[in-house]
């Protein structure tokens, strides 16, 4: 995830881009760079870190004087942040800034260096500036970004300058966002409307690959082909100036649970681009020999352990440990020949789980690493990395690095049991399928916000409530549990659901809230039975089911029905509801959000 903006028209464009970057910078600050039209052509410049970095080299070097540019604000995904990796990124006459993920980069690399393309830096994006300048003829702009773009895949948002046409900026994108605004006498292009919100009246939101041509005297949009596309209404962005960073939301936590739909395919898609037997392949070249696996996290990342060893043992049936990475270090852990560690971790910095990390490599035994921050401690000691691609995660309690981390292991177990043939081809393919459909099915989860906004109005004045589930849905209930304590400071528990009545149940008096997860056809009745044990004792039942496992007796007082799906991606699409309960509560009870007491996003202190 990184953040672009564009201009042309601007009195002095290369200030306006830095105010523009500035406001994008909650979508990184690995680097940052700018182009800017001068008389002498484009020029470019760039820095390693945040916007500041690239303010001091402006002020030292002089600001380029031009009126049309392009801007960017890298969040690290193909390459460690640096100088040489920061956008924009030119080949021949073509330079751009890109955010989203080219899938098939590593392919399009090895063929355009086959036709003799030497390229400079690490990034996708790169790739992209060579396509296009292989496709450009001059006076043929929309010709060669449309041909361009047959041959990417991934998700991308581009803005394009060609050095033979200095009047003109282009926009083009594929399920990564971006605008174009209407000021008066300057137009825009920016990843959101906040960007440039200072400068405009109104906007237009492209649809997928139409390309957007901006002028001084107006803006147009291309089909592929050259045709005009649809007319489209303008917009008005009446957005408050306050709300820029948050991208128009009340709470950075908000905005990342609503776009989770977005993160998990940017998690997902480059991961399925070569069909179920290339799952993870780059970054796992070979998993065979693989006994024992023990993923290895703290808090949120723990519990994502905790559904990944379900879906490891019940589809590759490799023996599968969750250990908390603070006791796994002092617990002398007993590693052999055929043990992988799988540490998984948002921020790759906490210091709990890279002693583990130290402690297993010391022992000789390899190292896995989920890891959303590229370049992190964590990513440089593991032997393999995974990377979330989910972009800067800013709120303190996690969500779209949840379930991130979460689809990724779900991945992992369906590449190890596609290999040691623990499932049947068909069934990796269904599961292979539903996979890539998940971004969707989380789409549909977040349309039922409202009821779960009275629900947390209903029960905000509780001071305990509780989580049942079994199986993976008990995962699912821990997770749930510690979003809602967490951030709303009502304090909560969860359950395995048979275990409740072997003590906690003496705490549960009328009308404590207690949710039930039951997405496990074959567990159902028995979580439904506990439930009803709590709910003969006063409690306000919620149940979290799939559609298809809704039983006939309404023995609950609330009822959220999820989307039917393969069970064993019901923890992503089961986890999303109750992130936003969470936070709904917290709202309710007026607590500080993104910031609860106590809390650091990254625990670098053991
Ligand atoms: C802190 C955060 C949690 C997070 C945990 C692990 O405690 O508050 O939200 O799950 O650290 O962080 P990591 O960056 O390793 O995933």
């Amino acid at each position: 995830m990184c953040g672009i903006v564009g201009c042309v028209g601007a009195e002095n464009a290369a200030a306006l881009l830095i105010e523009g970057l500035k406001k994008l910078e909650y979508r990184g600050y690995d680097s940052s760079g700018i182009a800017v039209f001068t008389k002498d052509g484009i020029r470019v410049e760039k820095k390693q870190g945040r916007i500041a970095a690239l303010e001091e080299k402006l002020a030292a070097d002089g600001y380029p004087k031009g009126t049309l540019g392009i801007g960017h604000t890298r969040w690290a995904t193909h390459g460690v942040p640096s100088d040489v990796n920061a956008h924009p990124h030119s080949c021949g006459r073509v330079t751009l800034v890109h955010n989203g993920i080219i899938e098939n980069d590593y392919e399009l690399r090895e063929e355009l260096e086959r036709e003799g393309a030497v390229f400079l830096s690490e990034t996708d994006t790169e790739v992209a500036a060579h396509l296009l300048d292989r496709f450009y003829t001059p006076g043929h702009p929309v010709e060669a970004i449309a041909a361009a773009m047959k041959r990417l895949r991934g998700t991308f948002a581009l803005a394009i300058l060609f050095s033979d046409d200095p009047e003109h900026l282009y926009g083009v994108r594929k399920d990564s966002p971006l605008i174009v605004g209407i000021g008066e006498g300057e137009y825009f292009l920016a990843s959101d409307v906040p960007a440039i919100l200072n400068r405009i009246g109104r906007y237009y939101l492209p649809e997928d690959r139409e390309i957007a041509v901006l002028s001084r005297k107006g803006v147009s949009f291309l089909l592929p082909d050259g045709t005009p596309a649809p007319e489209k209404e303008p917009l008005t962005a009446d957005w408050s100036v306050d709300a820029a960073e948050k991208g128009g939301y009340p709470h950075f936590m908000l905005k990342e649970i609503m776009e989770q739909p977005e993160t998990l395919r940017a998690a997902i898609g480059p991961r399925c681009a070569h069909g179920v037997g290339g799952i993870l392949k780059k970054e796992l070249p070979d998993v065979s020999g693989v006994e024992r696996i023990l993923i290895v996290a703290c808090g949120s990342a723990m519990h994502a352990g905790m559904v990944g060893k379900h879906a490891i043992e019940s589809l590759a049936r490799i023996p599968t440990e969750v250990c908390i990475a603070s006791e796994f270090r002092y617990q002398n852990p007993i590693l052999k020949k055929g043990d992988v560690v799988i540490v998984v971790s948002q921020s790759g910095e906490t210091a709990d789980s890279l002693a583990a990390l130290r402690l297993a490599k010391e022992k000789g035994t390899p190292v896995w690493a989920i890891v959303n921050v590229v370049g992190s401690s964590i990513a440089r000691e593991a032997d393999r990395v995974i990377y979330l691609y989910v972009g800067p995660e800013i709120a303190v309690a996690t969500t779209k690095a949840y379930t991130a981390q979460v689809a990724l292991l779900d991945l992992l177990a369906i590449r190890l049991a596609y290999e040691r043939k623990t499932v049947t081809e068909e069934r990796a393919e269904r599961l292979f399928g539903a996979m890539n459909r998940l971004p969707e099915t989380v789409r549909l989860v977040l349309g039922q916000t409202e009821r779960i906004r009275n629900l947390a109005k209903f029960n905000r004045e509780a001071e305990h409530s509780f989580f049942i589930g079994r199986g993976q849905d008990y995962a699912v209930c821990c997770e749930g549990s510690l979003k809602l304590k967490e951030i709303s400071y009502q304090h909560s528990e969860a359950y395995a659901a048979g275990e409740l009545k072997h003590g906690t149940i003496s705490l549960i008096t009328p009308g404590t809230p207690v949710v039930a997860v039951a997405t496990t056809a074959a567990l159902l009745e028995k979580t439904v039975s506990n439930a009803k044990e709590a709910g003969s004792r006063g409690a306000r039942l919620l149940l979290l089911t799939r559609k298809s496992l809704k039983p006939r007796d309404t023995f609950y007082r609330d009822l959220l029905l999820l989307p039917d799906e393969e069970e064993l991606l019901m923890p992503v699409i089961a986890i999303v509801p109750l992130q936003y309960y969470a936070y709904c509560t917290a709202v309710e009870r007026g607590c500080d959000v993104d910031k609860p007491r106590n809390l650091a996003k990254s625990v670098t202190v053991e």
